[in-house]
């Protein structure tokens, strides 16, 4: 698979870089070519930390409309308030896609974060709303840290809970996630329900920093 992760210079993009890049191909996106191609490089040299053999491993650094362009799959791994104007600037690209959001609408009101959804519902609805139609929106790994992500030594099995109206969208994604390593995927239902898992992530970033939790993820059992 080529995966495109835009906005992959970030705090998430990097798991999804580091975890991916043993069996798929990797495109970073970023809005300064410089920057992307930095962090691909970065990425690479935090894998061969790590003790893997990067010889045959495919990560690279370019614009995110030619990320979204050249790839299979794009992960949107940029906030919230910034989601709609890169779908827009990269709209032509997604037709017959599979768009992986992990897009959590959140502010925080005092001390605590809230969960905050569009009009819409929920963050993956609304992105449903502004790609083609033919793109399927896959919603998954809101709950997961950014730092376990990236911790390619990280033992912990978290979920992942996979919502989508597509099934062979989802079934790629239960093998991506399964790929990742420290990982369960579930089967959370439709796209319409995105916004239950979307909300558990300002719960867990709240429970953090009134128990002194670092990274908290979710299992259920
Ligand atoms: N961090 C986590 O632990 C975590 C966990 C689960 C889900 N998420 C979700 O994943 C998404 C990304 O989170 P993150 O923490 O990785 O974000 P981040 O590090 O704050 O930002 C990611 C990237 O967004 C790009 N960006 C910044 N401003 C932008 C703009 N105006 N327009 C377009 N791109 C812009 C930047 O890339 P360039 O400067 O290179 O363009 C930046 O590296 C969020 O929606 C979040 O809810 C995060």
């Amino acid at each position: 698979m080529k995966i495109a992760i835009l906005g992959g210079t970030g705090s998430i993009g990097e798991g999804f870089a580091l975890r991916w890049a043993l069996n798929n191909e990797i495109i970073i996106g970023s809005r300064t070519l410089k920057k992307a191609q930095n962090a691909a490089q970065s990425y690479l040299s935090e894998m061969k930390s790590y003790g893997f053999d990067i010889s045959g491993v495919r990560i690279r650094g370019t614009d995110n409309y030619i990320a979204a362009a050249e790839a299979d799959i794009v992960i949107l791994t940029v906030m919230f308030n910034h989601v709609f104007s890169m779908l827009e600037s990269v709209y032509d690209t997604l037709e017959n896609k599979i768009l992986v959001t992990p897009v959590v609408p959140m502010n925080k009101v005092g001390d605590y974060f809230v969960y905050s959804p569009p009009p819409q519902g929920s963050a993956a609805l609304a992105i449903k709303e502004a790609v083609p139609a033919s793109t399927r929106v896959v919603s998954v790994y809101h709950n997961i840290a950014a730092c376990k992500l990236k911790d390619m030594k990280c033992q912990v099995e978290y979920d992942a809970v996979i919502c989508s109206d597509d099934e062979d969208a989802r079934k790629i994604l239960f093998d991506l996630t399964h790929e990742i390593g420290c990982l369960r995927p579930l089967d959370g239902g439709p796209l319409a329900v995105s916004n239950m898992v979307e909300s558990i992530t300002p719960l867990l970033l709240n429970l953090g920093v009134l128990n002194g939790l670092e990274d908290v993820g979710v299992r259920f059992c």
